[in-house]
């Protein structure tokens, strides 16, 4: 029977005689001895030594099963385990022209992602994506939530009209979900706190290195809630990530990044809570400048979003994230709830991650009442016929509510300190992407 080299490994069968089945990760051939690096379906590796008359026909990436004793070697890679093969069976003999080696383009590693992702890079990028929703999805049981899988086919935009994607609908059209916030709302009257992972989509037209096409959206929705204990509901879970990742992913985080361990571990709550006119603020006393429409550099002023680079002067110099809250009504959706203490602002939320990372999850309470809702809805060029459903929610038993939204490629990103979003994500849908 064929075995996983991690189990070989951890069981450490000195002597015994052992079958792995993979791919030929790597390969040299000398006269009478040929080297192999084995990678099993899960990443592992095993150096592999075998007669060359065995090895003839082999190439990089073919796939085999390779029999024979496991020895311990110290020079071997990985834990100091060598097979010495006496048997190769072979599945398929790879073509020779195996695109991917030791370097690269960033473009030839894009345009050959379904091949990139054997890497070693990869592998530890896959894993690590894997471990983070697995632990999102640990957080939430413990904490008695309900998962849901809301539709993501749709007839209304909740983060504005200009990165709706249409898509024709039989004799119709309707859009797909920007965020699963909406029906998440419908679902906490009678499932309560409710929560879901699933993919959403913007059209977005500018090419940086946060944005993706589509993204993989952890959002949440809990009734009769306020602004500080959803703050606390969103510290927990990231902060319950974090030690899950730091605990157990030590071997991705070390091979992909080399300061990532040593920033988680200066994270601690409480996060920072930072109102948006204190942050406004700051800025002006760092002499932040922000570009006006027609391309002319002025101070920033109360009012303006936070840009990229706001969030970046905001967090460059700090080890832990912060929260942004209450924005200009303004500049957030229709669904805010307005500040019962200050009717220009609403009780929005953002959460900007360190080291100039900038915003990762966006949220906070929702208008409840209806008529200030229909007229939010009207302002903001919304038909309001693809939301009645919605403002039923506000006309039946209506409650106080909130929720937030996590792009878990915006979180990896700062978990890994790297720059570009495309780098987290296995298959990245681009402006200029669609293929592999
Ligand atoms: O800030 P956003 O647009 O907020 C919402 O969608 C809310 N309806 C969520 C909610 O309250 N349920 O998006 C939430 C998060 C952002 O903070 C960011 O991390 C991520 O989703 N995100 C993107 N990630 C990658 N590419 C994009 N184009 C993204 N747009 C948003
Ligand atoms: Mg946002």
């Amino acid at each position: 029977m064929s075995r996983r080299i991690a189990d070989v490994k951890r069981e450490n069968e000195i002597g015994a005689n052992v079958s792995l089945r993979g791919w030929v990760h790597r390969l040299r051939k000398q006269k009478e001895k040929t080297f192999i690096i084995l990678r099993d379906e899960r990443g592992d590796i095993i150096q592999a030594v075998c007669p060359s008359n065995l090895t003839k026909k082999l190439t990089i990436e073919s796939s085999v099963e390779i029999t024979g004793r496991l020895e311990k070697d110290d020079r071997a890679i990985e834990g100091g385990y060598e097979l010495k093969v006496n048997k190769i069976t072979i599945f398929n003999i790879a073509a020779t022209d195996y695109p991917i080696g030791e370097y690269q383009s960033d473009e030839i590693l894009l345009d050959y992602r379904h091949l990139t992702l054997r890497t070693r890079k990869f592998i530890s990028i896959g894993k690590l994506r894997g471990s983070l929703l697995k632990y999102s999805r640990h957080w939430f049981d413990k904490e008695d939530w309900m998962e849901v899988t809301p539709p993501l086919l749709v007839k209304g935009a909740v983060e504005g009209g200009a990165t709706l994607f249409e898509v024709k609908y039989f004799d119709n059209i309707a859009y797909l979900s920007q965020s699963s916030q909406l029906y998440l709302e419908a679902m906490i009257y009678s499932l309560g706190p409710v929560w879901t992972i699933s993919p959403s989509f913007r059209a977005e037209r500018s090419r940086t290195v946060r944005h993706l096409a589509e993204f993989t959206h952890l959002e949440a929705e809990i009734p009769w809630i306020g602004l500080p204990d959803l703050l606390s509901i969103q510290e927990n879970l990231i902060y319950y990530i974090i030690t899950m990742i730091k605990t157990y992913n030590q071997k991705e985080l070390n091979f992909l990044s080399k300061d990532a361990l040593k920033r988680l571990e200066k994270i601690s709550p409480p996060f920072e809570r930072i109102s948006y006119g204190k942050a406004i603020d700051i800025l002006r006393s760092l002499d932040c400048k922000i570009m006006d429409q027609d391309g002319k550099e002025r101070n920033i002023e109360w009012g303006d979003d936070l840009s990229t680079e706001s969030e970046r002067e905001l967090t460059k110099d700090r080890t832990n994230p912060i929260f942004i809250t209450e924005y200009p009504l303004k500049i957030k959706p229709f669904y805010v709830k307005q500040n019962p203490s200050d009717e220009n602002t609403g009780l929005a939320v953002d959460l900007l991650a360190p080291y100039g990372f900038g915003e990762i999850s966006g949220g906070g309470i929702r208008e409840d009442n209806l008529s200030v809702l229909k007229n939010k809805i009207r302002q903001s060029n919304l038909k309001i016929d693809d939301y009645l459903w919605y403002l039923d929610l506000r006309k039946y038993g209506s409650i106080p509510h909130g929720g937030f939204g996590l792009g878990i490629e915006r979180f990896l990103r700062w978990i890994l300190n790297f720059d570009d979003i495309k780098d987290v994500t296995l298959f990245p849908r681009t402006m200029s992407r669609i293929l592999p």
